[in-house]
């Protein structure tokens, strides 16, 4: 067998593993969610189910991973073996791939208004307009499965290559630069007249709006943003050499992510309520905001371009994390299987994922419990396969791994501090899996 791959450096675990967890998440799915759940009570819960939950959660799943320096289901073989917690690899393998069938959908759309914008065929709209533009676009079947299939093949070709040349080079330059557009994108959105009325709607909590199901929303997403419960950070923390501190890793990943939720929330919502749009527009909002701030900009729709292009590039290295972790188990460090089973497990993925794609024209009639097949597979996904991977591992790292060692590992490279640690524990132990519990069995009904 081949010696495990490793991250070139530091800097390129943190970028890739940023990479993973920002993408569509913070930037497509945040606001459209938030605006659907009332926006501010639900940014507050997302932030708190984030900090209390994604996080610990985050720094399990790299536990795992380094510690076993194995695939999403060699790592659970390795620390309990003849047992069968490898199946918590196995449903994350497979969350993962459903995941990307319907992810590969929305980097489709970004590809499809790339091409508008590069084309011209954007210039001089009103804001009713780009709506229109996009929707006839997305309800195209042979474009909308055109887009898809090229955002499937940038993946797989990435991950066919590898995941240090492919994956960490492109994330050192791409991601800081996507942060100086969002900010760029903030100070127009909130300088609009009528900026108030959304930085309100974001930021000021009106529990009134808050059900059962806002609360299972907000945590699903909370977990669906920072990756966790599917064990991509199992895989990635993997090629992670020992030197490096783990809580370090976490918290800067946390953090970078929690920033730019805000960042997309305050780019969105001044210009939904300034623009007169309503913000439970549902997955199209934010393709039908943007192009509308940007318009307000000089050389607007070349920012909108370079924009664009940053976006898809955040969508595809989330996209390649989850590529990677199905091709990392099947090809077994051996790289020829690797380029194999890239094509194979990719072209899977697009076949799997065309009734998502024609949700929003052929099949947009066709509904179960009110939703489109896309909504169903977003919501099966988000909200019930991510918290029960999330519970599995909270429960496996809290009871199948050895207090010490785990102490031990997290303090590789920087000392931690043991009440910290023991509060990480304990939220594992206890506080997690009960509160992902209570909540799941809220929203049925059964408490
Ligand atoms: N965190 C990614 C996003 O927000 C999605 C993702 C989830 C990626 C799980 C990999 C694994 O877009």
């Amino acid at each position: 067998m081949k010696q495990q791959e490793q991250w070139t450096s530091k800097l390129g675990f943190i970028l890739a593993a940023a990479g993973s967890a920002i993408g569509l998440g913070a930037i497509w799915k945040f606001p459209y969610i938030a605006g659907q759940n009332g926006g501010g009570a639900f940014f507050l819960l997302f932030i708190l189910f984030t900090l209390f939950l994604g996080l610990p959660l985050l720094l399990a799943e790299f536990s795992i991973g380094r510690t076993s320096q194995k695939d999403a289901i060699a790592s659970y073989k390795e620390i309990a073996p003849r047992t069968k917690w490898h199946w918590v690899g196995i449903l994350g393998m497979i969350t993962s791939f459903l995941l990307l069938s319907f992810y590969s959908v929305i980097g489709g759309w970004i590809v499809a208004y790339l091409y508008k914008v590069i084309t011209g065929q954007l210039n001089d709209l009103s804001s009713t307009d780009y709506a229109d533009v996009f929707g006839s676009t997305i309800s195209n079947p042979g474009i909308s499965l055109l887009v898809q299939f090229i955002f499937m093949i940038l993946t797989i070709l990435v991950v066919a290559r590898g995941v240090q040349k492919g994956i960490e080079q492109a994330s050192k330059i791409m991601m800081p630069v996507l942060f100086l557009l969002f900010i760029l994108l903030v100070i127009r959105a909130v300088t609009l007249d009528g900026a108030m009325e959304g930085i309100t709607f974001l930021l000021q909590p009106d529990f009134s709006k808050v059900t059962s199901q806002t609360v299972l929303e907000a945590m699903g997403q909370s977990f669906f943003t920072l990756s966790v419960g599917v064990s991509v950070m199992v895989t990635y923390s993997s090629y992670l050499p020992k030197s490096e501190s783990l809580p370090r890793a976490a918290f800067s990943i946390g953090g970078m992510n929690i920033f730019i939720v805000l960042l997309a929330g305050l780019a969105i919502f001044p210009a939904v309520f300034a623009f007169g749009l309503e913000p439970d527009a549902g997955p199209v909002l934010l393709f039908q905001v943007l192009p509308t701030i940007f318009s307000q900009l000089p050389f607007g729709m070349v920012f909108f371009g370079a924009f664009l292009l940053l976006f898809l590039f955040a969508a595809l290295t989330s996209a390649f994390s989850m590529l990677e972790i199905i091709v990392s188990v099947l090809s077994k460090g051996d790289a020829r299987k690797r380029k194999k089973w890239a094509w194979i497990i990719g072209l899977a993925i697009f076949i799997v994922g065309t009734p998502s794609t024609l949700s929003y024209g052929l099949l947009a009639d066709y509904t179960l419990f009110g939703r489109t097949f896309f909504d169903n597979m977003d919501y099966a996904v988000s909200n019930v396969l991510f918290p029960i991977g999330s519970l599995l591992i909270a429960l496996f790292v809290a009871n199948k791994m050895k207090k010490s060692a785990l102490y031990e590992e997290l303090s590789h490279g920087s000392s931690l501090k043991k009440g910290l640690f023991n509060m990480w524990f304990i939220l594992l132990r206890y506080v997690a899996p009960l509160l992902i519990i209570i909540v799941m069995l809220d929203v049925i009904g059964v408490i």
